[in-house]
C-alpha cells in the first residue's frame, strides 16, 4: 500500500498522495473505470486517483460519480466534494464532506518555466523574484518555484470547477509564506480570498485549496 503522503486536514477533510506501483489489475478489482482512457499509463493514473477517494473515506460512493461538461467529476448530492490530480507515477486526491476542494500535483519540468509568462502576471514575476522573458532565460533556472506557482493556480482552477478561468488575470497570487507553506491568493472571478496550501517534496510539488 504505497501511500506516499497522507494528511488529515481536519475531521471533515482528508488528503492523500499515492505512489503508483501496482498493476492495472489491482485497481480494476477495486474501482470502476469512469471514462474511456486509451493510454495505459494514463488509465493507471485515472484508476489510482479514483482508488484514493475510497482509501480516504471508505464510504465514498464511486458509482455515483458524474462528469460535468467542464470534465470535473462530482457527486450529484454533494455527500463529498473531491478533487483528483496525477503526474508521472503519482496520484493525489482530496476529499471533504463540507467544503469545496481543489488539488494539483506536478513534477517540476523545464516546460513550466518556459511558459510562465503565460500564467503569471508581471506583478507576480516581481513578487516571487522570477525573471520574466520566456524561453531565453530558462537555461539556468530552477523550476521548483514556477512549478509551485503553476500548481497553486491549477488547484484554484479545480477548486472553482466551472472552467473559463484566465490564470494570469483572475488568479492573483499575492504572498508566499514558507513557514506555514501557504500562498495568499485573490480569485477575482468570484471575488474570493483563498489560502493555497502546498508541500514540496524531492521532485514533486503538491498544492491544494479548501474553501
Ligand atoms: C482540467 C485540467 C485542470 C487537468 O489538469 P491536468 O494537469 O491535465 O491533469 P491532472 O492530473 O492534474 O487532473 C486531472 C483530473 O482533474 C479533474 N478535472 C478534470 N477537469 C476538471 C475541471 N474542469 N475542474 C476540476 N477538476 C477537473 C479530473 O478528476 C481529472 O482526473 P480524472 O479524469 O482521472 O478523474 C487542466 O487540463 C486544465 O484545463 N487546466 C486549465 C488550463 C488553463 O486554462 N490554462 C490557462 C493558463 S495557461
Amino acid at each position: 500500500m504505497p501511500i506516499f503522503f497522507q494528511h488529515q486536514i481536519n475531521e471533515n477533510t482528508r488528503l492523500g498522495v499515492w505512489k503508483i506501483e501496482e498493476t492495472e489489475e489491482f485497481f480494476k478489482g477495486n474501482v470502476p473505470l469512469h471514462r474511456e482512457v486509451t493510454h495505459p499509463h494514463k488509465r493507471l493514473q485515472h484508476l489510482a486517483g479514483r482508488f484514493l477517494l475510497q482509501f480516504l473515506f471508505p464510504d465514498f460512493p464511486y458509482q455515483l460519480i458524474e462528469i460535468a461538461d467542464t470534465r470535473k467529476p462530482f457527486l450529484p448530492d454533494e455527500q463529498y466534494h473531491f478533487s483528483i490530480s496525477h503526474c508521472g507515477d503519482f496520484a493525489a486526491a482530496i476529499v471533504s464532506n463540507n467544503k469545496r476542494v481543489g488539488i494539483d500535483i506536478e513534477i517540476p519540468v523545464e516546460k513550466i518555466g518556459r511558459i510562465m509568462y503565460k500564467y503569471l502576471s508581471a506583478k507576480e514575476h516581481e513578487l516571487f523574484n522570477l525573471i520574466p522573458g520566456g524561453e531565453n532565460n530558462t537555461a539556468e533556472m530552477n523550476y521548483d518555484e514556477p512549478t509551485l506557482l503553476w500548481s497553486a493556480k491549477e488547484a484554484v482552477f479545480k477548486w472553482y470547477g466551472n472552467g473559463g478561468v484566465d490564470f494570469r488575470r483572475q488568479i492573483q497570487l499575492l504572498k508566499q509564506h514558507e513557514g506555514t507553506e501557504t500562498i495568499d491568493c485573490f480569485f477575482s472571478k468570484d471575488e474570493s480570498e483563498l489560502t493555497i496550501h502546498y508541500r514540496q517534496f524531492e521532485g514533486l510539488v503538491l498544492a491544494w485549496v479548501i474553501s
